[in-house]
């Protein structure tokens, strides 16, 4: 491994979107600092390259979280993908504790990471956080999932304005559905699915450009974003009609 290596910490990344976007970083020869829970699936992953380290631990658990990664380690890329997706299925029995470990584990982490880690990112460095296209439109059972993504979009473009002076550049992912084992248990119709392979191609490109707000599918995405003007009194019918009977 070059000591002239840029590194890139990847949370969630023993799975899905997060998986491949460590194999394409490592393959373009960065050394990758492969996050997750799982350690069989990080150890496999470590076995496809050199460039490849795996650090285990949970998110949620702060301690674990600030000693998981060398206290030295200069980072050029970081990225918070790590998350988790559970739908309300009955509002009015609205399941709190759902809430809770939706909102902890995609948003409220990323505010552990943030402070255990900005500070290692190097000047000129980028940071990207993980939201989804869910975020540009209020989505039906999405209550907890697309809380906490709107809370990420809002989160980088503060961050956004205010790492500027310390030249930290910040990117916002909105995927529209990609094949991963989150989206696998979905029971509707995933419309321009993609797979996790160009996700990961789409990532590392926005990344290394410094884009802002990394979007794809564009034909899926940008069809969101135009709905996404719509005054509310003109989406909700739309949205009602996603309602499953
Ligand atoms: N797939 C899509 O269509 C889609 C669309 C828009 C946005 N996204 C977002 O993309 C990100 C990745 O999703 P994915 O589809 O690739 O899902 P996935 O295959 O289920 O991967 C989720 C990853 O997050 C990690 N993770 C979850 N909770 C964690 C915790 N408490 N501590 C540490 N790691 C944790 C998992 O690691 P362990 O299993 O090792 O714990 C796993 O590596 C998520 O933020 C998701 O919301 C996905």
């Amino acid at each position: 491994m070059s000591t002239h290596s840029r590194v890139v910490v990847i949370t969630g990344a023993s799975s899905g979107i997060g998986e491949a976007v460590a194999l394409e970083y490592a393959q373009q020869g960065f050394m990758v600092y492969a996050c997750g829970r799982n350690q069989t699936k990080l150890n496999a992953l470590s076995d496809n390259s050199v460039n490849i380290t795996p650090c285990t631990f949970d998110l949620n658990d702060q301690t674990e979280l600030k000693n998981a990664l060398p206290k030295d380690l200069a980072i050029d890329h970081l990225i918070l993908n790590a998350g988790t997706c559970e739908y309300i299925d009955n509002p009015k029995q609205f399941d709190g504790a759902l809430f809770e470990r939706v909102i902890q584990t995609n948003l409220i982490s990323v505010g552990y990471c943030l402070e255990a880690w900005l500070k290692q990112v190097k000047f000129g460095g980028q940071v990207g956080l993980m939201s989804s296209s869910a975020a540009y439109v209020p989505l039906t059972r999405a209550e907890a999932y697309g809380a906490s993504k709107a809370g990420i979009s809002y989160l980088a473009k503060t961050l956004s304005v205010d790492l500027e002076p310390q030249e930290i550049g910040i990117s916002v992912i909105h995927p529209g559905f990609v094949k991963t084992p989150l989206t696998n248990k979905n029971d509707f119709d995933m419309p321009g699915i993609i797979d996790a392979d160009d996700a990961a191609k789409a990532i590392f490109k926005g990344m290394s450009k410094g884009t802002f707000d990394i979007h794809f599918p564009k034909g899926f995405t940008w069809t969101l974003k135009v709905l996404s003007f719509l005054p509310f009194s003109l989406w909700r019918p739309l949205a009602k009609r996603m309602i499953k009977t």
